[in-house]
């Protein structure tokens, strides 16, 4: 299905192409345009390979290739671009050559048509001041391979309206991005204290303190990445890493300013020799004068209010693939070391302009760690939209994460205005389920009753989600597992898009669903139909859950607004009032009755039933944990006979048993992996 936004994209190069490829996987129309045809059929080329080499991967089929170049249509005509929603500009990094092309497209297009620059080093005020219509002029900076890359920087000038904005996010997330929104101001956000970060190691280099293997190796230990600075340099281009940071140095200071062995190499035209002995002895060092750079870097970017901690950390784990981002790296160390790091990286550079940042020192006086914020929300028109917004973690709940979900609800609660609330998640994912680290932490600090805790408090908000006075309505657009189905199916209604899926894997990971999710689908399904969904962990894709109704309103993504409208308008309805199933369903029900459950969970195939189909669930369920099959059947049996609020009491008194068996450790630790569980 084309969604319904058109694009152009002008630059067929690295990143039109890459931009044009993704945004059309994901169902946009684009027209591609280059100066000549030549150019033109090069960018689709290159898409055309990258497209085959996934279908080489099973990451999509040949059909989704096929019709992904359907949606991308290439042209060297500036009219073709006339009745464009959006006008991305990927060409030369040149301000004339930009200038130019908005002041042609300003000419050209409808007046809807708003204009985004890729740049990633020139202001995007200025480049706005090329046409007549500031307001609709953004900041979309791409980063490479825009088809892999989740990360999209959104850089709103002070002119640009709330609607470009708005817009521009929304098509942000129709074709699959983590956003961050950052001010137009020099590098963005994770160009700003990456290029330091590598300047930063060339001067370790040119300094003698180390040799380049001893620095690859400390920065690849220190960021958690697969590639230290110098590789990355030879990989991405000396020219344009030598390049880079003269922007950065005009308007931020010379702590930016490309060392000269930096521009040597670049004019030489040479790599860098990653080749060498690592001196273990100096890894401390490096890693100390990268990180106070860093962190330096950072904190100052947030005393400027340019961007938020989470906006930073979100960017260095998605855009740059860290492990950690810099602020949970300054909790990690610890306040008074990061603060000791910035302060040697101050002292040894007293010319290069490097202050201690003001954030710096706050929480270095009051011993703080930063904090981070999970869950925003937003009001309009009574309703009360809570955003789960950690998509570099598929928004999976933690304890921070629920904490924030409770005063954000309890507000809610409170506020006389709200009618309704909206439980929603940023990026493309719903919620991938709980945090999975925790129960591991738990299970091998002895500690399982704050895992009781946990499932205590986290059952407690979704108990009021389902009973609250005010209408709660999950808007599920992504993948939902595990804790993030759960919570769907305890609000009072569900609006969903066509990418949406439930599934509750935990038998998988040698664990039961804890949320509720286990009585939730079976009084909305009956006992065997959740059995089904419990045992095996088979998805519900958003068709199957609207007909069996689970869903309220399956609707596109463009039409979810006016859902939650006529939702509210209807006002509040019994989601487990009574319900045919469709016929396919009846197989489901016969198999997993009371009697031929137990032997399903033998093993054996029961007497009378499709035997096809009972085999293949006998082998889907030989890859899960016993005990969790056996726990959660007898649960679920238990849970049947009381009220949701007991059914619930059962999920909890069970839980220390099943995480205190060898298989929840073996299945938690192993997520993803085929493991060969023990019945222990
Ligand atoms: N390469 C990266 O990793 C990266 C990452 C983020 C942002 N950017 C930014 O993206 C932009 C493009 O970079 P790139 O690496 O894709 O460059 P590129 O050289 O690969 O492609 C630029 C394309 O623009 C075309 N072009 C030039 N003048 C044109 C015109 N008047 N009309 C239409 N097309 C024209 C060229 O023919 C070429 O195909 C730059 O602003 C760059 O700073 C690049």
């Amino acid at each position: 299905m084309a969604k319904t936004y058109r694009v152009g994209i002008v630059g067929a190069g690295t990143m039109g192409s890459g931009i044009a490829q993704k945004m059309a996987q994901e169902g946009l129309e684009v027209t591609l345009l280059d100066i000549n045809e030549e150019k033109v059929k090069k960018g689709i080329n290159g898409i055309k390979e990258m497209l085959d080499q996934g279908v080489e991967h099973n990451v999509f089929t040949r059909e989704k290739a096929g019709a992904t170049l359907d949606r991308i249509k290439g042209t060297i005509s500036y009219e073709d671009l006339r009745d464009m929603d959006l006008v991305v500009e990927a060409v030369f990094e040149d301000q004339k050559l930009k200038g130019e092309i908005f002041r042609k497209l300003d000419e050209i297009c409808e007046p809807k048509t708003i204009f985004a620059s890729n740049t990633s080093s020139l202001s995007i005020s200025e480049l706005a001041k090329s046409t007549n219509r500031k307001d609709k002029f953004i900041g979309m900076h791409y980063f490479f391979h825009p088809a892999k890359n989740r990360l999209l920087e959104i850089t709103p000038h002070e002119d640009t309206s709330k609607e470009t904005l708005k817009k521009v996010s929304f098509i942000g997330k129709l074709h699959g991005k983590t956003m961050i929104i950052a001010k137009d101001a020099p590098g963005f956000v994770v160009n700003r204290f990456f290029i330091p970060y590598y300047v930063q190691a060339i001067r370790v280099l040119e300094e003698c303190v180390a040799n380049i293997p001893t620095i690859e190796k400390a920065a690849k230990e220190a960021f958690g990445v697969g590639m230290g600075p110098f590789e990355l340099i030879n990989v991405s281009g000396m020219a344009v890493s030598a390049h880079a940071p003269n922007a950065l140095k005009d308007e931020c200071g010379n702590f930016y300013a490309p060392p000269d062995i930096l521009k040597k190499k670049a004019e030489a035209e040479e790599l860098w020799d990653l080749n060498g002995e690592v001196e273990e002895d100096k890894i401390k060092e490096v890693q100390e004068l990268l990180y106070g750079a860093v962190f330096g870097v950072v904190c100052t970017m947030v005393d400027e209010g340019i961007v938020t901690v989470e906006q930073i950390d979100r960017g260095a784990k998605v855009g740059l693939r860290w492990e950690e981002g810099p602020f949970k790296l300054i909790n990690k160390i610890g306040i008074d070391k990061a603060y000791e790091y910035v302060n040697k990286v101050n002292k040894r550079y007293p010319d290069l302009d490097f202050e201690i940042p003001e954030t710096l020192k706050d929480h270095y006086k009051s011993k703080k760690p930063f904090e981070f914020n999970f869950v925003d929300t937003t009001i309009e028109n009574g309703i009360a939209n809570i955003k789960i917004n950690r998509p570099e973690a598929m928004n999976a709940l933690n304890d921070e994460v629920f904490n924030q979900l409770i005063e954000e609800f309890d507000k809610a609660e409170k506020n006389k205005d709200i009618k309704a609330v909206v439980i929603k998640s940023a990026g493309k994912e719903f919620i991938a389920g709980a945090d999975i680290k925790y129960f591991v932490e738990n299970i091998k600090n002895d500690t399982l009753d704050k895992t009781v805790k946990f499932t205590k408090r986290s059952n407690n908000l979704l108990r009021r989600f389902e009973t609250s006075s005010k209408l709660t309505i999950a808007l599920v657009d992504g993948l939902s597992l595990g804790g993030g189905t759960e919570l769907a199916l305890a609000c009072q209604a569900i609006v969903a898009t066509p990418e949406a899926s439930f599934a509750l894997p935990e038998t998988g990971i040698g664990i039961f669903p804890g949320n509720g999710g286990m009585i939730r689908l079976a009084r909305c399904l009956g006992p065997e139909v959740a059995k089904y969904y419990v045992f095996t962990g088979e998805r519900l894709t958003a068709e199957e859950a609207e007909e069996v109704g689970i869903i309220t309103k399956l609707v596109d993504i463009t039409e979810v607004d006016k859902a939650i409208k006529q939702i509210i308008e209807k006002g509040k309805f019994d989601k487990y009032a009574d319900r045919e199933l469709p016929d396919k369903y009846e197989k489901i029900k016969k198999v997993f009755n009371k009697k031929n459950v137990l032997k399903l969970l033998n093993g054996e195939i029961p007497d009378g039933i499709d035997k096809e189909f009972a085999e293949k669930v006998v082998k889907i369920l030989s890859n899960k944990a016993p005990i969790a099959l056996k726990m959660a059947n007898e649960i679920i049996d238990e849970q049947m006979k009381v009220s949701i609020d007991e059914a619930i009491e059962i999920e909890i008194e069970h839980n220390t048993e099943i995480f205190n068996t060898k298989d929840a450790l073996l299945g938690l630790t192993n997520i993803g992996k085929k493991v060969e569980f023990k019945g222990k």
